[in-house]
């Protein structure tokens, strides 16, 4: 794991079978500069080959998850140099093709990209701190990370479009109520809490949890009659590992499973 202790702008921890993340620039609100973005791709890389690594963890600092893009690395940038260079798609999408569980914990500001960045997650635990916002408009520019687009299948076109235009914010219980993120936490609590969670996963067969979210994620790409027959292809495969005979076993023997991810 030695190739994973020196980043400037995260800093790596294990717990277990689960990564931990912390996006750490507290001199610029954690903004998501290019470095930061190769960095956790590294990071990716490295996490998603590891079979000790079963589930990931990606939060920031009390105050801030991430301010979005870095806006100072932008501002000069031309047309053709975002174009040429695939601002974004290049360096920033590596999360969305993970395939292993990873959870945002937001506590404080998960603005801009850094808004879309948790949205890239699976899911999304929010300490009672947080606020959630697309305020790109007031920068004379739009969302660019996909929060026009994965912010409206969350929570739908009405709060969406009014986030987007406005610019406005989003408390925790607001992103609760509408179905943004799927618990919220005291703030002291937050990583506590992300990391007993991510453990509940990790605890289970590795396979039939990369089934799950390759799954649930299929529910956001296709229509409800493929998306019903990716699932039950899925469903029907899990029956070809020992650990679906272990965890039926284990039920009914009404004792503990033993998993082996095989
Ligand atoms: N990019 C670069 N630097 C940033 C930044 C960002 N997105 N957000 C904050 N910083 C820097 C500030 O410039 C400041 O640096 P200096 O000390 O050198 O002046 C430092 O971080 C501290 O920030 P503030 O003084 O502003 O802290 P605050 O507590 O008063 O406010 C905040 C916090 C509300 C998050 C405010 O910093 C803010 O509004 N940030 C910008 C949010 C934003 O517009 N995000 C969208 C970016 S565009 C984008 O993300 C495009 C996309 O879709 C991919």
């Amino acid at each position: 794991m030695s190739e994973l202790n020196n980043f400037e702008n995260l800093q790596v921890e294990t717990h277990g079978k689960v990564g931990l993340i912390r996006l750490h620039r507290p001199q610029a609100m954690n903004a998501l500069c290019s470095p930061l973005m190769d960095e956790l791709t590294q990071v990716l890389d490295v996490w998603e080959s590891d079979r000790a690594i079963a589930a990931v963890v990606l939060t920031g600092n009390e105050k801030v998850f991430a301010a979005g893009a870095d806006i100072k690395e932008m501002s000069d940038k031309s047309f053709v140099d975002v174009h040429v260079d695939n601002f974004i798609t290049a360096g920033w999408e590596r999360i969305t093709t993970f395939r292993k569980p990873v959870i945002a914990a937001v506590s404080g500001y998960a603005l801009g990209g850094g808004c879309e960045l948790a949205m890239m997650c699976d899911f999304i635990l929010a300490a009672d701190n947080a606020q959630f916002g697309q305020p790109e408009i007031k920068l004379g520019i739009i969302p660019g990370a996909g929060g026009t687009q994965r912010l409206t299948r969350l929570v739908g076109k009405s709060k969406a479009m009014e986030m987007c235009l406005t610019g406005r914010n989003m408390g925790a219980e607001e992103a609760e109520r509408a179905g943004l993120v799927s618990r919220v936490v005291p703030v002291d609590q937050l990583q506590e809490e992300a990391l007993k969670t991510a453990q509940t996963i990790a605890s289970y067969s590795m396979p039939s949890v990369m089934l799950a979210k390759a799954s649930v994620d299929a529910a956001l790409n296709t229509t409800l009659t493929e998306g019903v027959a990716v699932e039950r292809r899925m469903f029907h495969s899990l029956f070809a590992t020992n650990d679906q005979k272990e965890g039926m076993a284990a039920f009914v023997e009404k004792r503990k499973p033993d998993f082996t991810d095989s």
